[in-house]
């Protein structure tokens, strides 16, 4: 672009400063800003800032939330526990879906993970399980086990695609890691990545913030950038072109995702509903976890920070809250469904803003770590978008089998942990090989309970893992180990039972 057009457009934009330093820049340097500032449409960014700040805050609003809020309907509501006997009949109907190619898992993983602190995208983790797998190489694992089931089940050969969502920030180390691995053993032409979009930090008069001289400090557009991206990408498209119907998306950071999970794919198909959200039990109050529920009729998620304590508290007449429905950002959506909304509402959306420390040149020049906040960021979020079904489902599920996130580096006290991770895991697998008739022993030959007394929760958990490739949700495992003796750590991999202690490994 022409420099002299550029200073037309900023001016007009009130985003002049942005070139207050060019005279300071070397040829290097200048090619970089102008690349930052040629893909930007500086019209668009200032409606989005204005529309994002017109938003009243969470403060102002929550009485009038509060009132409006109604907890999700028994009638469109499936879940794990309370409807036992429908479940096998769900998965059935997932996996009949699976066999016909009719399914595809999308991976949001365009954060930039800041609060884990590592500076390589997430699913690259290795959260020091026995076998050191990392996020990815357990999903990858997990569709491929998947696509197995559905075969052996429908006598089909089959592909479950897997669309991968990166950023800005994350894309060249996520392809160049699972080009590393062999794609997991997966096929290269079934998994498809593409990037979101990112945007630029603002100050709160809205002008974009520089973190160099010849630098826009940019972030990723939020996990609902997906559905711009979806359209600007040709990934809806592409799942078309491949037949693909219904999509599952999930986040990086769940060790325990059941991806493509078959029941709540049936769960959705059998409800005829066009979007669906999977959901964990909120069981305290204080629980910073937002709700899905319907606001003036229409489904959406309601944060934690929206409502007032005394509504967090409400009790329905079987003794849970009332509001309970944890959304852990894990959903269904048809391709029609997905379709619409980006062909139709996704502009509609407004970004959310969240207040940050946004590192910032002063006039002079010099890069300055504000204490405070001193910017926004402007996201939207992936369920944005629930207000647009024609039809929603939600399905619950057990948190010990199937959500517990990554979300912060080890330390006392955090939440969320690759620690709780890890433990998440093995506890989950652990159980496996009890429902499934194994028992475990301590050095002694002694049983160990299938519930340690307090004594022995200093162990916790007993250390096991069962590869995903020899079973997706703990099926399979009776043959290799009931009426068996375990002494931990076992792993259980396409390679056989191994006790690591009896083979001195
Ligand atoms: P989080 O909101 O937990 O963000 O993302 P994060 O990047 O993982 O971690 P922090 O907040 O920086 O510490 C939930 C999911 O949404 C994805 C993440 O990759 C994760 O799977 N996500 C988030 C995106 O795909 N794009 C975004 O812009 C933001």
């Amino acid at each position: 672009m022409d420099l002299n057009l550029l200073h037309t457009k900023l001016s007009e934009a009130g985003q002049s400063h942005l070139l207050q330093f060019w005279d300071e820049l070397n040829e290097e340097e200048r090619e970089e800003l102008l690349q930052d500032l040629q893909e930007m449409n500086f019209q668009e960014l200032n409606s989005f800032f204005q529309r994002a700040m017109q938003v009243p805050s969470h403060c102002a609003s929550q009485e009038k939330v509060d009132s409006r809020m109604e907890p999700v309907p028994r009638e469109v509501l499936g879940s794990v526990s309370r409807d036992r006997s429908k479940v096998q009949e769900w998965e059935k109907e997932g996996l009949f879906q699976i066999a016909q190619n009719k399914v595809a898992v999308l991976l949001l993983a365009g954060g930039q993970g800041t609060r884990l602190g590592v500076f390589y995208p997430k699913g690259m983790y290795n959260i020091s399980l026995p076998s050191q797998k990392t996020l990815f190489h357990i999903q990858a694992e997990r569709i491929l086990k998947l696509e197995q089931l559905a075969r052996q089940r429908h006598g089909v050969k089959c592909t479950i695609p897997w669309y991968i969502m990166t950023s800005g920030r994350t894309m060249e180390a996520t392809q160049e890691f699972f080009t590393k691995h062999n794609y997991f053993g997966l096929r290269k032409e079934n998994v498809v990545f593409f990037q979101q979009g990112m945007l630029p930090a603002m100050t709160f008069e809205g002008r974009i913030i520089l973190e160099a001289k010849s630098h826009v400090s940019m972030a990723p557009d939020g996990n609902g950038g997906l559905y711009r991206a979806l359209g600007t990408q040709g990934i809806l498209q592409d799942m078309e072109r491949r037949g693909v119907m219904y999509i599952h998306v999930y986040c990086v950071d769940n060790i325990l995702v059941k991806v493509a999970d078959p029941a709540f794919i049936g769960f959705c198909l059998k409800m005829g509903a066009d979007c669906g959200a999977k959901v964990v039990e909120k069981t305290n109050p204080t629980e910073p976890v937002g709700v899905v529920c319907k606001v003036d009729g229409t489904y959406q998620v309601v944060e934690y920070s929206e409502i007032t304590l005394a509504t967090a508290e409400k009790r329905s007449s079987d003794g849970r809250l009332m509001f309970n429905a944890g959304n852990i950002a894990n959903h269904f959506f048809t391709l029609s469904f997905l379709q619409d909304v980006v062909n139709v509402h996704e502009p509609e959306l407004q970004h959310h803003v969240a207040r940050k420390k946004i590192p910032y040149l002063d006039t002079q020049g010099r890069l300055i770590k504000p204490d405070k906040p001193n910017g926004i960021k402007m996201e939207k979020f992936v369920f944005d978008i629930f207000q647009f079904a024609n039809k929603f489902g939600v399905y619950e599920v057990l948190r010990e089998d199937e959500f517990s996130p990554l979300k912060n580096a080890d330390s006392q006290d955090a939440k969320d942990t690759p620690t709780t991770a890890r433990h998440a895991l093995m506890s989950l697998h652990h159980r496996w090989v009890l429902n499934a008739g194994g028992h475990f022993i301590d050095e002694n030959g002694t049983r160990i309970p299938a519930i340690p007394s307090l004594k022995d929760l200093t162990d916790l958990p007993i250390k096991c893992e069962i590869s995903p490739l020899v079973s997706y949700a703990g099926e399979g495992l009776e043959e290799l180990v009931q009426n068996r003796d375990f002494r931990p750590p076992l792993i259980i991999d396409e390679t056989g039972v191994h006790e690591l202690v009896k083979n001195g490994i």
